[in-house]
């Protein structure tokens, strides 16, 4: 009940609804409002609208008008009373499946995979056909029959995973009977998803009903706006200039469908957790955020300062980013590493802005070119995501539309951020398939007939397609092969320099990212324990975790040994840590001291950064100290 009330706070539902509730009046007020019975012939053919006969008449005489309101009573009817049908039958089978199981379960799964394979409409047609019974009867039957499959699935599933729920498993455990526990436990939960369902099966049945009126199957001696198609489609309505005889019944279905659809929409996001949990996000403010201080002197495109983000749980907070202060200068290629765990994803997210709950920003700012993203408002973000910075993710080729070629996608993406001119765009989308790597006749391509590192390629293309500033990109290439990976990475690099990018590369695969960035920071336990140049980082790594790190990959070239990876897992980010998070797995920890106390970070060398005691000398001239009082 909640979810319905939800729903039409929103604007789509409200739509919807006025439009049911206006064609609802017409079917209602026919009598009222037909100034002519709908079937009366007359010789007044093809008139032209006049006042006797607002919309004209047909080529027998009868009036649009008229037919029109009557119409719209049996539209409505097989639209409401076939959704509803289809809805039961969807409801009893999609909850046996899902309760009963086993041998129920593959029975009613087979019996709905083969309705759903059926092809419908086609179905529909040869069914009506060989029904010898007139009337609206058989249309409503046929379109139940063939229209309750979808409905059915999506229940099951539903239905799969509330029966897992502890609610669900306590009644069960409590001895309550099957009928109850569909009843009283589960169907209250599905009454949002139920509700879209419904809708989604009136959409279908108002169309189908149409397709099959209007193709002279159903009985085309009654009046709906489908056989009203079908009458004036065979006199040749057009020809004779007749045309509100064709236009409006088609515009009341189309009206009818959209009000279905609307609410089907509105309902089934509500309904539906993951629809709803991004719409959530959009709306949800940041916590109390401290105003943020001065924009950033010098030569930074991006910088972090104080950065905190996590997720807030049930069990309380996953501090997966801790203080992160962090510089990108303009045409940088700043890489990030570290084990997977460690937070590097979430960062990405929280620079960009698109954590969504139970992640959020926790505090601390984000500058890029001269602007606060953090506590930037959502219309504002929207205009800087993809013209000033944009992303790539390692699922992100998995979000291609897998029905448009991908030239396409990438126009689109240009067209969505209002570039407009054609052959412009055409130029351009030439110009980055030519930057990432793909010759140009792929443009015509559909995503399935791309290989992996091609299909990522396109997505590397589509962030590069404005001109960001700055492309933060996140294992864009780990579930590719090495030679892709780098093959990619490569032209990544030759396209950084020729438009002058920043580009943030997240792997964990460090030595990928040696030879390409001009700086790398390690990532552990959602902190920056190192940062340095990476020539600088490679020959003279200081982190014990860096060394590791360093040793956990084979080199790209040469001897493919065994490298000896790393003993152990990241911390639990879900707990308080005390002292060096790496001291556990450290070889070189110090009792006492590691496990105890956080290490500062100090920069040891030029723009060479890290977190160790082994680096600070306080500590080290301490501990000489302290020893050389225990050996007195
Ligand atoms: N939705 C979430 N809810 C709770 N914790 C999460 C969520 N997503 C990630 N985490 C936690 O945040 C930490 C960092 O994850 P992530 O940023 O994905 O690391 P990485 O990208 O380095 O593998 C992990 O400990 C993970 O368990
Ligand atoms: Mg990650």
């Amino acid at each position: 009940m909640e979810t319905l009330k939800r729903a039409f706070n929103d604007r789509r539902a409200v739509v919807g609804a006025l439009i049911l509730i206006v064609l609802g009046l017409m079917a209602l007020l026919a009598p009222l409002l037909a100034q002519h019975p709908p079937s009366q012939l007359s010789n007044d053919t093809w008139l032209h609208p006049n006042s006797q006969h607002w919309l004209g008449t047909t080529a027998l005489g009868q009036d649009v008008f008229s037919q029109l309101l009557y119409g719209s009573r049996l539209s409505l009817l097989v639209g409401l009373v076939t959704g509803l049908i289809a809805t039961v039958i969807s409801v009893i089978v999609g909850l046996a499946s899902a309760f009963f199981g086993g041998v129920v379960d593959d029975i009613l799964s087979g019996i709905t995979n083969i309705f759903l394979v059926l092809p419908g409409l086609p179905l529909v047609i040869v069914a009506a056909a060989y029904l010898q019974v007139s009337g609206v009867v058989p249309v409503i039957a046929v379109i139940s029959f063939t229209g309750w499959a979808w409905g059915a699935r999506v229940l099951r599933s539903q239905a799969l995973s509330l029966r897992d729920r502890d609610f669900v498993q306590a009644a069960v455990a409590g001895g309550e009977g099957p009928l109850r526990v569909i009843f009283a436990e589960i169907l209250p939960n599905m009454v949002g998803l139920i509700a879209a369902n419904f809708f989604g099966a009136a959409l279908y049945a108002v169309l189908a009903e149409a397709g099959l009126e209007f193709l002279g199957v159903g009985d085309v001696s009654q009046v709906t706006w489908g056989t009203m198609l079908y009458w004036a489609q065979s006199s040749q309505a057009l020809l004779q200039g007749a045309w509100p005889w064709i236009a409006t019944p088609g515009l009341c279905i189309a009206a009818l469908g959209t009000a279905f659809a609307l609410l089907n929409f509105a309902v089934d996001e509500v309904a539906n957790p993951r629809l709803r949990s991004e719409r959530v996000a959009a709306e949800s403010k940041p916590l109390a955020l401290k105003p943020a201080g001065a924009p950033p002197a010098g030569d930074a495109l991006l910088q972090l300062r104080h950065l905190e983000a996590g997720y807030l749980t049930e069990k309380g907070t996953v501090r997966a980013v801790k203080d992160v202060n962090l510089e990108v200068h303009r045409g940088e290629f700043l890489g990030i590493a570290g084990e997977s765990g460690c937070g590097k994803s979430t960062l990405a997210f929280a620079v960009a802005q698109l954590l969504r709950p139970p992640g959020q920003v926790l505090s601390g700012e984000v500058w890029l070119n001269g602007q606060e993203l953090v506590r930037l408002p959502p219309e504002a973000l929207r205009q800087t995501r993809w013209k000033d910075f944009s992303m790539v993710f390692q699922s992100s080729m998995n979000a291609l539309n897998p029905v448009m070629r991908v030239g396409d996608q990438i126009a689109d993406a240009m067209r969505a951020h209002g570039v407009s001119d054609k052959s412009l765009i055409e130029a351009r989308v030439k110009e980055l398939f030519g930057m990432v790597g793909i010759r140009p006749e792929y443009m015509v391509a559909y995503p399935h007939q791309l290989s992996g590192g091609m299909k990522q390629r396109v997505v590397i293309a589509i962030a590069l397609a404005l001109e960001p500033r700055l492309v933060i990109m996140d294992e864009p290439t780990t579930a590719l092969d090495v030679v892709v990976q780098r093959s990619i990475l490569q032209e990544i690099d030759a396209v950084r320099r020729r438009l002058n990018l920043s580009i943030v590369f997240i792997t964990h695969d460090l030595s990928l990212l040696v030879e390409m960035s001009d700086r790398v920071a390690i990532m552990y336990a959602g902190e920056i324990v190192e940062l340095a140049p990476s020539h600088d980082l490679y020959a003279n790594p200081l982190h014990p975790y860096t060394r590791r790190l360093m040793n956990a990959f084979p080199p790209l070239e040469g001897e493919r040994t065994r490298r000896d990876g790393i003993a152990g897992r990241p911390p639990d980010l879900g707990r308080v840590i005390q002292g060096c998070p790496f001291a556990p797995r450290c070889d070189r920890a110090m009792t006492g001291l590691c496990e105890v106390v956080a290490p500062l970070r100090l920069e040891v060398s030029a723009g060479h950064v890290v977190a160790c005691h082994l680096y600070d000398p306080n500590v080290m001239k301490g501990r000489a100290e302290d020893h050389a009082i225990a050996a007195d």
